[in-house]
């Protein structure tokens, strides 16, 4: 195939604006024009939604990384700077002054809200924390054993069923309801992933406190015993909150992408959400948190001090889990944020973690090594996030739920904003690569 895309122009425009320039890709001795869309933060796109129609020829992107799939207000990232902007504020001024629950709110519903919009926002949160009484029967039917991102999943769509007037899988029905279904799945992501917890201790449920934040009220939920009240370390529950905060968002990810995926074809709330933990429930994507404890625990079994590991990811043997990422090609801007709270965390609670150590160790000798600086691998958010978690006493296999918590806002308003622009359903190509056309052999020939 012979091809060349030109672009013709680089000026920054503004919004989701298409610019009236254009790019021109030749193929096969003709030539198309594509229009050039250019993002508010000047992020140029060649636009191939006519390409197949007009040219018969499609784009191949395997991974879609250098695919937009949407056009999205929502968040920002430039991979290259270590910037992330939900809404046009940058993470680190998100997450010096402001909270979980503001950060959602942000999230969702485009701008920064009033003290009254917070307080209603948030005795809404709080008014929703529990769940249905027989909702027990649904954890009872699970084994002991099952992973937590199983049953979260799970749990999230039978919390439809609970709902049916929210999840109608009507567009108009369902983001009539979007308020509710908001604050509902805030509150409740955070009872049913300490419900999983307590029934996998075989302990009894906790019921919400009315009185706690979100953070607080989650720790009791999951620690609190009928004989004993738990009583959190504030630099504990200020460390859990920023964890929440700082996953609230990150643009096209693996499971917001299906969340918009799921949502193009008119599914409800629920159901996205549900799909969007499966998605993220792998170890490339928000399994990594847990991969990066198992990581350095091997490594601290094995009593190395972290250069042999760094060797065998070097050739291959191993990967240097919380490392890389798809889109930041600098440091990860959250990593830098939580490499602070992880040292904080053990301080407040009198704490040394040799997991720290080796993490600090491997975090200097790949930042100095020509293999990581070459391919621009950085460290991303879960590289410290685990020791925090781990820390606070959440187990190893809940790690993704706390980031399935955190992430739910990013979900919900990828949601809405597929709900409230998307008509047609999401549908990739494929470039078939299987048998040509062959006749059906009778088994007895075969
Ligand atoms: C996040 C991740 C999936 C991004 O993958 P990607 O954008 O497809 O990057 P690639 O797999 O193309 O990697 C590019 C090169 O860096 C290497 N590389 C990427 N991440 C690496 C890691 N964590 N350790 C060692 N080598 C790594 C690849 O082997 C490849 O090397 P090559 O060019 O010699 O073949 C990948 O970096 C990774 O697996 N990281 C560890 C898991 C993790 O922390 N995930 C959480 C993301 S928030």
């Amino acid at each position: 195939m012979s091809s060349a895309i030109k672009e013709t122009t680089s000026a920054k425009g503004s919004g989701s604006d298409i610019d009236p320039t254009t790019a021109s890709l030749t193929v096969g001795g003709k030539s198309h024009s594509l229009p050039v869309i250019i993002g508010t933060e000047g992020e140029r796109a060649l636009d191939t939604r006519k390409l197949r129609n007009e040219s018969g020829y499609i784009a191949y992107d395997d991974g879609y990384g250098n695919t937009g799939s949407c056009l999205s207000n929502i968040s920002y990232i430039d991979g290259e700077k270590g910037i992330l902007r939900h809404r046009g504020y940058p993470i680190e001024q998100l997450a010096r002054h402001s909270s979980f629950i503001e950060v959602a709110y942000l999230v969702i519903y485009g701008e920064l809200p009033s003290a009254e919009q917070l307080a209603q926002f948030r005795e809404r949160v709080r008014g929703n924390a529990h769940l249905h009484e027989d909702f027990r029967h649904h954890f009872q039917g699970f084994p002991p054993n099952s992973h937590p991102m199983a049953v979260l999943s799970s749990m999230m769509n039978a919390l439809g069923c609970y709902y049916p007037n929210m999840s109608t899988n009507n567009r108009e029905t369902d983001l009539a309801h979007f308020d509710d279904t908001t604050t509902l799945l805030l509150s409740k992501v955070r009872t049913i992933a300490a419900a999983t917890y307590r029934m996998r201790m075989g302990r009894p449920f906790n019921y919400s406190r009315g009185s706690f934040r979100y953070v607080d009220n989650f720790l009791h939920m999951m620690f609190s015993e009928p004989y004993e009240e738990y009583e959190p370390v504030p630099e504990v529950a200020d460390a859990l909150d920023l964890f929440l905060l700082l996953h609230a968002d990150h643009e096209q990810n693996c499971s917001t992408s299906t969340v918009r995926m799921v949502a193009s074809g008119g599914a409800n709330l629920f159901a996205s959400v549900a799909a969007g933990v499966c998605a993220l429930w792998g170890p490339l994507h928000g399994g990594a948190n847990s991969a990066v404890i198992q990581m350095l625990e091997e490594i601290h079994a094995r009593g190395d001090d972290g250069s042999r590991f760094i060797e065998d990811a070097k050739t291959g043997k191993a990967r240097l889990m919380g490392f890389g990422h798809r889109v930041y090609k600098n440091f990860d801007p959250r990593a830098k944020i939580f490499g602070a709270a992880a040292e904080r965390v053990l301080k407040a609670l009198g704490r040394e973690d040799p997991l720290l150590d080796i993490a600090r160790r491997l975090e200097q000798a790949a930042l100095a090594d020509d293999y990581f600086i070459e391919r621009k691998l950085y460290p991303n958010v879960d590289f410290y996030s685990g020791i925090v978690l781990k820390a606070i006493g959440i187990p190893v296999d809940m790690f993704t739920v706390m980031f399935a918590i955190g992430r739910m806002p990013g979900w919900i308003a990828n949601w809405k904003e597929t709900a409230e622009t998307t008509k047609r359903i999401h549908r990739p190509r494929q470039i078939y690569t299987g048998p040509e056309k062959r006749d059906f052999v009778p088994i007895e020939k075969r």
